[in-house]
């Protein structure tokens, strides 16, 4: 059996009966984003729902694709797009565990179901990405407290597993809840098409405000005992500062910034493939790069994305190409189509084991966000 690096107790007193302080082994541990891959979450495409094109989902969307989202919010993705995406995950899904990774999925919910808060109402969007929500640290799974109303619940579809997983051994934390009312967006902030929004950004003005900390889990990436964090759309400084405290002196967390005039989800932005190895994207520079050349790591510029203009991508850019999954320092998943990229790899030595998730991208995920780790052989490392 592997080893988990995770020793945790449990003792329980009931009453005047002492029970033996039972080992229990943990079945998540990860630190980073390349060690050697056992367990992992598939997210699912069964139920996926547009979000409602509220102020928080219209600040990240192209304009091009307003009219869908104003069209089918609340609506279900258009079916035949989902059965293919549903097709490639199933695909995805198979080729892990040919390559020897136990693959777990969420459990299917409604995602159409409207619900009420005493501050906003919505209804839900997919179980597809489950980077976006789930933060593993060592043995602690973080329930990301998430900044769109439409994602609110989306830790429902994960608690059968998370719940398993907790019985088995793993150290579970919900982020505080945010409220979600109107004070957590700036409903006149520009929009996508807005030529001076890398300006408004670098500004550090984003539609999410500070009334309270918000964050998703797919801001932050992990090296060990170094976690890198952006400010973005769905991640403010209170949200970063809270994960900070609750992770405490153990762990540095970097705030890092990039151009960028639309930060959401940092790993297709910065993407750690392995110890001091950083692929930072060439069109978003990275104010501090030169921490990384500073502590030796080698930065590699990955190559332009070649998906067409034609593809829907209702939620993200094309840098989906360097959104890629390692399952060690010496075998990545990525995309069949991203040549490219395929090629950067094998230069680096690094095996690329490829194939297509294209209908699946158009969620607004590649191979990273669509998936969490559970468990990398491997220990806590520090590597600044
Ligand atoms: N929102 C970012 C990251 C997606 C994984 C982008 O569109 O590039």
């Amino acid at each position: 059996r592997s080893h988990v690096a995770c020793l945790s107790s449990s003792k329980i007193t009931l009453g005047r009966e002492k029970q033996t302080e039972t080992p229990l082994r943990s079945p998540v541990w990860s630190c980073n984003e390349w060690d050697p891959l056992e367990e992992i979450i598939v997210g699912r495409v069964e139920g996926a729902h547009v979000p409602p094109f509220t102020e928080e989902v219209q600040a990240i969307t192209v304009k091009r694709n307003w009219d869908f989202f104003k069209y089918r919010g609340g609506q279900p993705y258009p079916a035949a797009h989902l059965a293919k995406a549903a097709a490639e995950i199933e695909t995805f899904c198979n080729i892990l565990e040919q390559e020897g990774v136990t693959v777990r999925r969420p459990a299917i919910v409604d995602h159409s179901i409207e619900y009420k808060t005493p501050d906003f109402r919505s209804t839900g969007m997919h179980a597809a990405m489950p980077r976006d929500i789930l933060l593993v640290i060592g043995d602690e799974i973080i329930e990301a407290p998430m900044a769109w109303r439409s994602r609110f619940f989306e830790y429902r579809a994960y608690r059968p597993l998370i719940k398993e997983y907790f019985q088995k051994g793993a150290r579970w934390t919900t982020a505080p809840k945010p409220q979600m009312s109107d004070e957590l967006y700036d409903k006149n902030y520009p929009d996508e098409n807005d030529p001076n929004r890398h300006k408004i950004t670098d500004q550090a003005k984003f539609v999410t405000t500070e009334f309270e900390p918000c964050f998703d889990a797919a801001d932050f990436m992990r090296a060990g005992r170094d976690i890198f964090a952006q400010r973005s759309q769905v991640t403010n400084y209170s949200g970063i500062e809270w994960l900070k405290r609750h992770l405490g002196d153990k762990y540095n967390i970097h705030c890092l910034s990039f151009e960028n005039g639309n930060p959401m989800h940092i790993d297709a932005t910065l993407f750690i493939i392995a110890p001091g190895v950083v692929l930072s994207n060439p069109e978003r520079t990275c104010h501090q790069i030169d921490m990384f050349k500073k502590a030796g790591w080698t930065v590699v510029y990955p190559p332009y994305p070649v998906i067409p203009d034609s593809h829907p991508l209702w939620m993200s850019s094309k840098w989906l190409s360097m959104n890629v999954l390692m399952l060690d320092t010496k075998r990545v998943i990525c995309d069949v189509d991203e040549i490219p990229t395929v090629k950067m790899f094998e230069k680096l030595g690094i095996k690329p084991i490829t194939l297509s998730i294209r209908h699946a991208n158009s969620l607004g995920g590649g191979f990273h966000c669509w998936t969490t780790d559970i468990r990398r052989r491997g220990k806590m490392e520090s590597y600044l």
